[in-house]
């Protein structure tokens, strides 16, 4: 039961599926549009596939931003930066032989169902298209690359950018900047902007609960797993409480308290936002009403000229390969079985289109292996996957507020419990309960 296998993208995702692909025995093709591994990691001066920005570092903490079969570096910080992380992906690429089944600068333009059931991928480079036939697809190109842009009323006459496509922050020199969002682009944009721009402002359309990277001297995420077996409305319960705690309410800061407890959206992990605003670098604002020229006016009447607006509203998720009316997900709802599995075509593999409140390349790992497992006879999916994908929809981890953003959470450890459930119990026994590596 081997197969030809199409991987799109080498990013945490693909390279992990093309790993455990290639352990089953099968033949694998990754594409990439871009000239390294590691996606969206793979940093960039010019406009790129990639949206972190010089400085970033990661929000989901080391312990839990591991492949289960290939541990970061020990002497690895809490939160490595963008480019220990992309030298790590390219270390695995490197460790498991996968660089000779990658072929880069290649455009995945078509995906097509043929009358045989296979797919006939078209790919094209410099201008030439090729297409060839595949049994099988892993859909690994990512969900944090096609901006999404809000809109006001009026035009702004200075510069409207997206966080995609910020880069370096001596662009905002001098500057006199808005950020809008208040997930961790945008408190990472207002943070990085308010070192060197003549005024930093941060609008926010409605209340977020920020986490501080280190509660207790631990990283956030590792102390928030502390609590798993808790019940989950009693974790988000504790959670914001304790986040209470160590930083007050959001009005101490200007801004708008959270409508509900933690987990109601996507948490945005940061410790300088709060530090700034208090330091006055950073200036609360509410939700835009309209532009006039230069001038931003909010919602309650207060206006200010700005040179640059940083949109930072997040991405639609995107599969521009694929005819719309075979698979679109760029709004509403993502029904795929343990997100992954197409209720009704059998032979494309989604991996990592979920969105954790943790680390996303750890539960890519695990859906690659059920899909490599599928692949070879070894796994079978349940007969009733269209019913499963639905009620996994209805039934989220977490019941977040209804924005384009949260259509594919998950709860980091019940996902990764999900996947393990699928696995040999050898493979559960060999984890216990961490994930190896882990030191605390
Ligand atoms: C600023 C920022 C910080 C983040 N921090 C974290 C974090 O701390 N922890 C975390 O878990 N996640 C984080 N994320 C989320 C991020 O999406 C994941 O870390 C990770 O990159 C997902 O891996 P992926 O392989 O699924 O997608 P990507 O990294 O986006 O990789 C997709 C790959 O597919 C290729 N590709 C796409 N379309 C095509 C095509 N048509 N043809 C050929 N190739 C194609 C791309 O070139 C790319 O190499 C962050 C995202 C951003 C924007
Ligand atoms: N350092 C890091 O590791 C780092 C840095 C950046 C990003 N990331 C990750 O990258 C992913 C994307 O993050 P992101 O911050 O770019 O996007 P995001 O999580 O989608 O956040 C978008 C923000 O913009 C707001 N927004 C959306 N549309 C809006 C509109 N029309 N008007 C006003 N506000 C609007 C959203 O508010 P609502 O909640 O109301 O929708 C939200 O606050 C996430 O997984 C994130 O964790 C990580």
């Amino acid at each position: 039961m081997k197969k030809k296998v199409c991987v799109i993208g080498a990013g945490p995702s693909g390279i992990t599926a093309a790993k455990n692909l290639l352990d089953e025995g099968h033949t694998v093709q990754v594409y990439d549009y871009g000239h390294e591994v590691g996606g969206n990691w793979v940093f960039s001066d010019k406009p790129s596939h990639s949206s972190v920005f010089e400085t970033t570092h990661i929000i989901s903490s080391k312990t839990l931003s591991q492949y289960d079969d290939f541990p970061l570096p020990d002497d690895y910080p809490d939160y490595p930066s963008h480019q220990q992380l992309a030298a790590y992906f390219q270390n695995y690429a490197r460790h498991f032989g996968l660089y000779p089944h990658i072929q880069f600068n290649i455009l995945v333009k078509k995906c097509e169902l043929a009358p045989d059931g296979s797919w006939m991928v078209t790919t094209e480079r410099d201008g030439v298209s090729t297409t060839e036939r595949f049994d099988a697809l892993a859909v690994c190109n990512g969900h944090h690359w096609k901006p999404r842009y809000p809109e006001y009323p009026g035009t702004f006459s200075g510069k409207l950018m997206h966080s995609h496509d910020v880069k370096r922050f001596s662009d905002f020199a001098g500057k006199r900047v808005l950020v809008i969002g208040g997930g961790n682009s945008a408190c990472d944009v207002a943070v990085e902007s308010c070192r060197v721009s003549a005024l930093t402002e941060i609008s926010w359309r409605r209340g977020y609960w920020i986490v501080p990277k280190f509660i207790m001297g631990k990283p956030s995420d590792t102390v928030g797993g502390l609590l798993r077996f808790v019940p989950n409305w009693l974790w988000r319960k504790i959670t914001s409480q304790m986040i209470k705690t160590i930083q007050g309410n959001n009005s101490a800061y200007g801004l708008p308290e959270p409508e509900d407890d933690f987990g109601f959206h996507h948490p945005t992990v940061n410790s300088e936002l709060f530090y700034f605003m208090r330091h006055g670098k950073i200036k609360p604002r509410p939700d835009i009403d309209h532009y006039e020229g230069n001038t931003v006016v909010f919602k309650d009447g207060s206006k200010q000229e700005y040179d640059v607006v940083v949109a930072c509203t997040g991405y639609y998720i995107s599969h521009p390969f694929f005819d719309t009316s075979l698979i679109n997900y760029s709004e509403g709802e993502v029904p795929l079985y343990l997100k992954m599995l197409h209720p009704t075509i059998q032979n494309i593999y989604f991996i990592g289109l979920f969105q954790p409140l943790g680390c996303i390349w750890p539960g890519a790992e695990l859906q690659s292996k059920i899909m490599a497992r599928e692949l070879s006879g070894q796994w079978k999916r349940p007969s009733n996957t269209n019913k499963l994908a639905i009620d996994e929809v209805r039934h989220p981890d977490f019941q977040q507020i209804k924005t384009p953003r949260h259509t594919i959470t998950v709860n980091y450890h019940a996902f990764r419990k999900r996947l393990l459930k699928e696995l040999p119990p050898d493979y559960i026994r060999k984890l216990s309960v961490v994930p190896v590596g882990r030191k605390d």
